[in-house]
């Protein structure tokens, strides 16, 4: 029977606590399960742990300095937090938690972790005092609400001589949640499946100050992103300008105009489906002002306006990246599925979302779909736009099964 941690990538963060020595006996146990493991030891860790003892037993070099030449020309931070399938935090000090709740970045444990698109799990240490204190307990819930795994500290006597919340969980215990994280990620039906989505309305630039845009909220296109990253899926996700968020785990790509969103869906290749949600702005104004247009007092400014490329069109024709699966989305207020069958022959792609936008759909909750491929148009009910998101994941979790 195959070890459900054999082969499983792990980046340990060691954490400046007495309870740091526990992490050699981690190390140990996991290395034993086959886990392939990289360590960054904080100089907190360094008073409790050597590197040569943690390198020792991870058979790999340990990294410390964000700023040293060479870990940097050997392994960059960005790729230290996205080479691995796991990101555990043990023993996480109140310290390294307010930092990972704020976003700081001083070190290289703490500038991994502000730059992992990974998931993140943490085994917290310290005083119960700490513990309790609100600020902690503030950090902890603002760390759950991210995403991040949270392994509780036991209660008992504390190093410190209290006794109270706040031991670092026993070594078995936190094999046992590594185990499960893994063992409820491995069920995920769209585990390794490369997803790039186009998402909101791009900004055609008419001077500093002016730009043509339309009412796209961008929020189909967000819970299409969350839909399928819940299912396990690497989403990249390249946005025109919204104000919505996305989970920490989702790659984010800020654009605003057509012509930048193109570049970056291509550099999104090789993917395995390509979703192109985003109401593209048909134009870019080829006679950009520079400075900003004054108010002319005789006539008025004329804008000369270009094709922008067609996203969708380019990436379901693409020469030597066309993905197995791409979907376009299409906005209509007539003859929908007319129009969207011309649509999908014309792009060449292979399934289109048809909506009619007469209503409030474009900024809205609800979307009322069709769905067109080259042999059938299904009608979907009027729903949220974040239960359309789940019933097209389960229908693109359908299409790679019966591949
Ligand atoms: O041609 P139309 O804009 O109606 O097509 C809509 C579909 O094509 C949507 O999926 C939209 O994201 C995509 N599209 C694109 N690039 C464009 C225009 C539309 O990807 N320039």
């Amino acid at each position: 029977m195959i070890d459900t941690l054999d082969g499983k990538k792990i980046l340990i963060i060691i954490g400046g606590g007495i309870a740091a020595y526990k992490c050699l006996d981690l190390i140990r146990r996991l290395k034993d399960r086959g886990v392939k493991i990289q360590s960054i030891l904080t100089k907190g860790g360094e008073q409790f742990v050597t590197p040569l003892a943690v390198s020792s037993l991870t058979e790999r070099k340990v990294y410390q300095d964000l700023f040293s030449l060479n870990d940097e020309a050997e392994m960059g931070h960005i790729k230290l937090s996205r080479d691995n399938e796991l990101i555990l935090v043990a023993p996480a000090t109140a310290d390294l938690m307010a930092k990972m709740a704020t976003g700081i970045a001083d070190n290289l444990a703490t500038t991994t972790l502000l730059a992992s698109t990974k998931p993140i799990m943490i085994a917290p240490t310290m005083n119960s005092q700490m513990w309790d204190h609100p600020a902690t307990q503030h950090n902890l819930t603002v760390l759950k609400e991210r995403g991040t795994l949270v392994i509780s500290p036991a209660a008992g006597d504390l190093a410190c001589g209290e006794v109270g919340t706040g031991r670092l969980a026993e070594v078995e215990n936190i094999i046992e949640e590594i185990e499960s994280f893994f063992l409820s990620n491995s069920n995920l039906a769209l585990q390794g499946k490369k997803i790039t989505i186009t998402a909101g309305p791009t900004h055609e630039a008419i001077d500093p100050v002016r730009y043509i845009v339309n009412h796209s909220s961008g929020k189909q296109g967000y819970a299409i992103a969350e839909a399928l990253y819940r299912e396990g899926a690497e989403i990249t996700l390249i946005s025109g300008p919204t104000n919505l968020n996305v989970s920490l785990g989702i790659k984010k790509v800020n654009v605003i105009s057509a012509r930048e969103m193109m570049s970056a869906t291509e550099k999104s290749l090789p993917a395995d489906v390509v979703i192109c949600v985003a109401a593209v702005t048909d134009w870019y104004i080829k006679n950009r002002a520079v400075q900003k247009i004054k108010k002319q007092k005789e006539g008025l400014p004329s804008l000369e306006l270009s094709e922008n490329p067609d996203i969708l069109k380019t990436i379901a024709t693409h020469k030597s990246n066309r993905p197995p699966l791409v979907i376009g989305f299409a906005a209509e207020s007539e003859n929908l599925i007319e129009y969207a069958k011309e649509k999908l022959n014309s792009k060449r792609c292979d399934w289109i979302v048809a909506n009619d936008i007469s209503g409030e759909v474009m900024g809205g909750e609800n979307n009322q779909v069709h769905i067109i491929t080259s042999k059938l148009a299904e009608k979907w009910p009027d729903m949220k736009k974040t239960d359309v998101a789940v019933k097209l994941t389960k229908k693109i979790v359908y299409f790679f099964k019966e591949k």
